[in-house]
């Protein structure tokens, strides 16, 4: 990336002060050190160069640049990693077009559209048209200051009114179904998607609006309450948390994030200041959204409603929490729906219902003792059913252990028979993969990219080398490119050394060599041995490959083809062989 842009923003910024800013940093020498956030680990192999403004892994192989580092930690796309760093920079970044083009105009036109659509709906709701729907918005307890900070509307019951509102703006008409703000029915004709609702715009991370739910004036028992935008190129369910945008300094400040489910509970309880509060907006919590939060607390306290599918909603937050490390609370609503409710009555009450929450596992350890018969066979069920398989996903060993020694004097069970449930648990459990599961580096980059490093930074060992080794050893593609781009040569080469990886992957090299006492022929031994392992990996992956193709002949009867993949399987064998005496 040769990108001035980029250069500019890199020139700007220390490397050390925006990592520095994510995790804690210690000197050593000219560079920093500090334990690696992308795997687990105790001891610092997490090198930062401000010098060379790079940083790298010793322990799983991750680097890069600055804006590769936030748009891991962050687990962001590349233009909203850039973003944030081009105004931490102070540089703007007006008609900037970073990966895909055509791409990045197209989501730049979303966003328009549905910033569009916002204002539009919000000046109706502010018109005479919008009267009712202001009425209501102000029975249910919202200022004007909300709405406007919201940027909450109304859309009229009406099938054309934003399409029409836009048609000034010159826009290609099915930029709007992409968008989300209109659809079309089977005859292909278009009509905008919210008519006769309140519109609550939701936003992204950085207050963008990527769509909308809108809600009935008045619940009629027939049409949907709540009508929300589809998925879309800007709008990702999975990942968006309504009011995080607004949330996020007040969580990171608090160190805690409340979570409800409601939009309309969430814009209660900032109007009422508590803005640390985002919401679930009725769905099941997700890891992504989680990672998110992560990043600013670990601390978290749930407040589903009290009805059935809050309940499940609760459990489930709560499996994928504890899995993820989170500390969790519940907090527990009484005579009311759900928080909205119990705002309204009294924010006091709210603040009270926080102050009292309870530990996530408490409370339905207590459920144990509230709902059945001390020593009954069916609190013993509900114990083993419901609360011994969230013990396993408590990742603190003694945390863990507390609430076993709770568990067992409590309800006179043997600790020994909570702890091999809990191991028996694990197993049956193990709904979807975990933060750091998700995390887990591919394995051997380490080892591709050391490699690389040998390639460039001593052209004799390249010499060497270049006849035995293909793209193809190197399982990651943007290694496996770099490399290709070497064997090839001449300006491809040229411009394989211009790379951030190239300059990752030579600081890796180097601060080897520094190791060494600068002995390169040490470090030629060392390179020659990875390359070694790097080629049996490779062969063996080679091997395995050829052998479903091997059975896939056979089954075809191929008898020509079988004899002619057993030739090239044991060409493989052969040359592992020599690679595997140079171990
Ligand atoms: N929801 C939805 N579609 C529906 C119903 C609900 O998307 N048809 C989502 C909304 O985000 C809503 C949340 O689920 O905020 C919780 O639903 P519910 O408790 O039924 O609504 P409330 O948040 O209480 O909404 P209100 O206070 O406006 O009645
Ligand atoms: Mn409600």
């Amino acid at each position: 990336m040769n990108d001035p842009v980029l250069q500019e923003i890199k020139d700007r910024l220390n490397i050390a002060d925006i990592i520095g800013g994510y995790i804690q940093l210690k000197k050593a020498g000219v560079n920093f050190k500090a334990p690696c956030p992308f795997h687990n680990e105790k001891s610092p192999s997490l090198i930062i160069s401000p010098q060379k403004q790079i940083w790298h892994c010793f322990g799983c192989g991750e680097g890069g640049d600055v804006f590769g580092f936030v748009r891991k930690y962050e687990n962001l796309e590349f233009r909203d990693a850039l973003k944030i760093l081009a105004d931490k920079a102070g540089v703007k970044l007006p008609t900037y077009k970073p990966v895909d083009q055509y791409q990045q105009d197209e989501k730049e036109l979303l966003l328009r559209i549905n910033a569009f659509a916002a204002r539009y709906y919000h000046q109706v709701l502010l018109s005479k048209g919008g009267a009712e729907a202001l009425e209501y918005l102000k029975t249910r307890g919202l200022s004007e200051a909300t709405i406007k900070n919201w940027e909450i509307g109304f859309a009229a019951d009406d099938f054309h009114a934003l399409e029409k509102a836009l048609a000034t703006k010159k826009v290609n008409i099915n930029e709007l179904v992409k968008a989300g703000v209109s659809a079309k029915n089977e005859r292909g004709q278009m009509y905008d998607r919210f008519r006769g609702r309140v519109t609550f715009p939701i936003y992204n991370y950085f207050g963008e609006t990527v769509g909308f739910s809108a809600r009935i004036l008045r619940d009629d028992g027939k049409s949907a309450k709540y009508v929300n935008s589809p998925e879309t190129a800007i709008y990702n369910k999975s990942k968006i948390l309504f009011g995080l945008n607004f949330a996020k300094d007040a969580i990171r400040k608090k160190d805690e994030a409340v979570i409800v489910e409601g939009q309309m509970d969430c814009i209660a309880a900032h109007q009422a200041g508590f803005a640390n509060t985002v919401a679930s907006s009725g769905t099941a919590l997700t890891e992504q959204q989680l990672q998110q939060l992560g990043r600013l607390t670990k601390n978290l306290k749930f407040c589903f409603d009290s009805d059935a599918a809050g309940q499940t909603a609760s459990r489930r937050a709560g499996e994928l929490a504890l899995k993820n490390g989170f500390r969790l609370k519940l907090i527990i609503l009484k005579n009311v729906k759900d928080p909205d409710e119990l705002i309204k009555k009294s924010p006091g009450l709210w603040e009270k219902a926080i102050s009292e929450a309870i530990w996530f596992l408490d409370y339905y350890i207590d459920l144990a003792e509230n709902n059945f018969k001390q020593g009954s066979v069916e609190q013993k069920l509900y114990l083993s059913k419901e609360v011994v398989p969230f013990l396993g996903f408590v990742s603190d060993p003694l945390e863990q252990d507390h609430y076993v020694h709770n568990i067992a004097t409590r309800f006179l069970i043997s600790e020994k028979v909570i702890r091999d449930q809990i191991k028996g648990g694990l197993r049956v459990q193990g709904i979807g993969d975990s933060i750091s599961q998700a995390q887990k580096v591919a394995p051997g980059l380490l080892l591709q990219k050391e490699v690389l490093g040998g390639l460039l930074f001593l052209p004799d060992f390249l010499a060497a080398i270049l006849g035995k080794i293909q793209a193809q050893d190197f399982e990651d593609p943007e290694v496996g490119k770099a490399v290709s781009q070497l064997i090839a040569g001449g300006e491809q080469a040229a411009s394989a050394r211009q790379t951030t990886l190239a300059k990752e992957v030579l600081f890796m090299v180097e601060s080897q060599l520094d190791e060494l006492g600068g002995e390169t022929d040490r470090l030629r031994r060392i390179l020659e041995k990875s390359f070694a392992l790097l080629k049996v990996n490779s062969l063996k992956r080679q091997q395995q490959a050829l052998q479903s193709d091997i059975k896939a002949a056979e089954t075809a009867g191929n008898k020509l083809r079988v004899d002619e993949l057993n030739l090239t399987f044991a060409n493989l064998l052969k040359e592992r062989a020599v690679f595997e005496n140079h171990l």
